[in-house]
């Protein structure tokens, strides 16, 4: 579902009109739909109906309060990877019992937060975390629930950055060896074998990867099911999203509206990929998704600033930078730019779009045919639900952008822009 569409000559997300968001709200911003994000949580339960199942959503993914409150209300689960988000899945009303801890860094404090609060499982990414762990809980007296994450060693075949699944990247534990160290926590006195997770990467549009990787490690589920009776194997998330509708159909369309004709790989062809061969395992499965919840639930709003003709191009500058929307800048991501007010024909000039920050990196797209839209008019950047606001900083001492939950035709704001006082509040010039 995308609930971003033209009304009256201007972009809408769901009923409301996003130049006015911007005239009132200024830019730039972030704006969700929640109402998409419902039917993406719903589509991913539905299919999974079949099978004792959890939905765990990456809090890493959009971590902003009312986010996780829509999402506890749907009855998610939380996958977080630090103790700041497990503490946002608790003041936004989730429960710890339904949440997971991943990540190879965790820390003493982290770990005592996350027994305190009983979590679900640790999905630990080494021994020498479990045995960690193993002395955190008794000193706290309590057993730890514990699964292991494993390394497949399957390629992602996704950007380099975001790929997790090969024996070179850092996480989980190697799938050769891993049942020793089974073997080995199980003689631990603190902690409790409760399941087995992977996660072989992020933006993957392609079922083959996810098919190969649960067909290697499903065996593997089921031999530690019957060693240590685990309850539950989580598959990771990873399922990639549509950024480029037009370079996807092969249409010359600069922005198609309709997500589901270029969807490269569907919630429901995901799950009816790997499902055949988990449901024999009696096990809980576990997913754990976060940009396909909100990827496309989400679009960032810019204002044209100039437009500077140089000798060799076109520049548009804008009011957000790199720090706003680093995924273009760190992963050569794309995000399709659509003016706010409906271009009245089909002319279109080649631009570079680009940020104010003092950087080469810092633009939004380069040598791109776009339709006409002027300094002073608004620009949504789309499909930036998912690892926008979160990875935003205040480089170049920028406030971050305010958040805005759009819910049919009401739109609140769920994080005011950062103002220059808070950015300096905690700050002291002591020389
Ligand atoms: N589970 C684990 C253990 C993960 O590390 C991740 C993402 C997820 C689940 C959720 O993956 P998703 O369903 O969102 O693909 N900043 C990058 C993406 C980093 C993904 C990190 N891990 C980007 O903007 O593309």
């Amino acid at each position: 579902m995308h609930s971003f569409h033209y009304q009256n000559g201007s972009l809408h997300c769901e009923e409301v009109d996003l130049n006015q968001v911007a005239d009132v709200h200024g830019t730039p911003a972030y704006v969700y739909s929640a109402n998409t994000i419902r039917d993406h949580y719903r589509r991913l339960d539905q299919a999974m109906a079949g099978v004792n199942h959890g939905i765990e959503y990456a809090v890493k993914a959009n971590s902003n309060l009312s986010v996780l409150k829509l999402l506890v209300e749907e009855g998610s689960g939380f996958d977080i990877v630090s103790g700041g988000e497990l503490r946002r899945v608790i003041e936004a009303g989730g429960d710890a019992g339904k949440c997971t801890f991943a990540g190879v860094g965790k820390t003493r404090e982290e770990i005592e937060y996350a027994l305190q609060q009983g979590i679900y499982c640790f999905n630990a990414e080494s021994e020498e975390e479990v045995a960690f762990i193993n002395q955190v809980a008794g000193e706290m007296g309590v057993k730890a629930p514990v699964a292991f994450r494993v390394n497949p060693n399957v390629d992602a075949k996704t950007h380099k950055y975001i790929s997790t699944g090969k024996s070179e990247n850092k996480f989980g534990v190697d799938f050769v060896g891993i049942e020793a160290a089974y073997d080995r926590a199980a003689s631990l006195p603190h902690v409790t074998l409760k399941g087995l997770q992977m996660h072989i990467g992020s933006q993957l549009t392609s079922l083959q990867p996810f098919v190969e990787a649960v067909e290697k490690v499903t065996p593997l589920a089921l031999s530690l099911k019957s060693a240590y009776g685990i309850e539950f194997f989580s598959i990771g998330g990873g399922v990639g999203i549509v950024y480029d509708p037009a370079l996807e159909s092969g249409k010359p369309e600069w922005w198609a509206a309709q997500e589901e004709e270029h969807k490269p790989l569907t919630i429901e062809q995901y799950v009816a990929g790997v499902l055949p061969t988990l449901e024999k395992t009696g096990l809980k499965i576990l997913v754990e998704p976060g940009r396909y919840i909100v990827g496309n639930a989400g679009v960032m709003l810019t204002r044209c600033l100039y437009e500077k003709k140089g000798s060799a191009k076109t520049f548009r500058i804008v009011d957000a930078g790199m720090n706003d929307l680093i995924r273009p800048a760190l992963y050569q991501g794309h995000h399709d730019i659509v003016p706010l007010n409906e271009p009245r024909d089909a002319a279109m000039t080649q631009v570079d779009v680009v940020g104010p920050i003092c950087e080469t990196g810092d633009f939004f797209c380069q040598n791109a045919d776009l339709p006409d839209f002027s300094p002073g008019e608004a620009i949504a950047l789309m499909s930036a639900g998912a690892y926008g606001f979160v990875m935003a900083s205040n480089y170049n001492s920028r406030g971050l952008p305010v958040e805005i939950l759009v819910d049919g035709s009401d739109a609140k704001v769920v994080r005011p822009r950062q103002s220059l006082d808070d950015i300096l509040a905690s700050e002291k010039a002591v020389l």
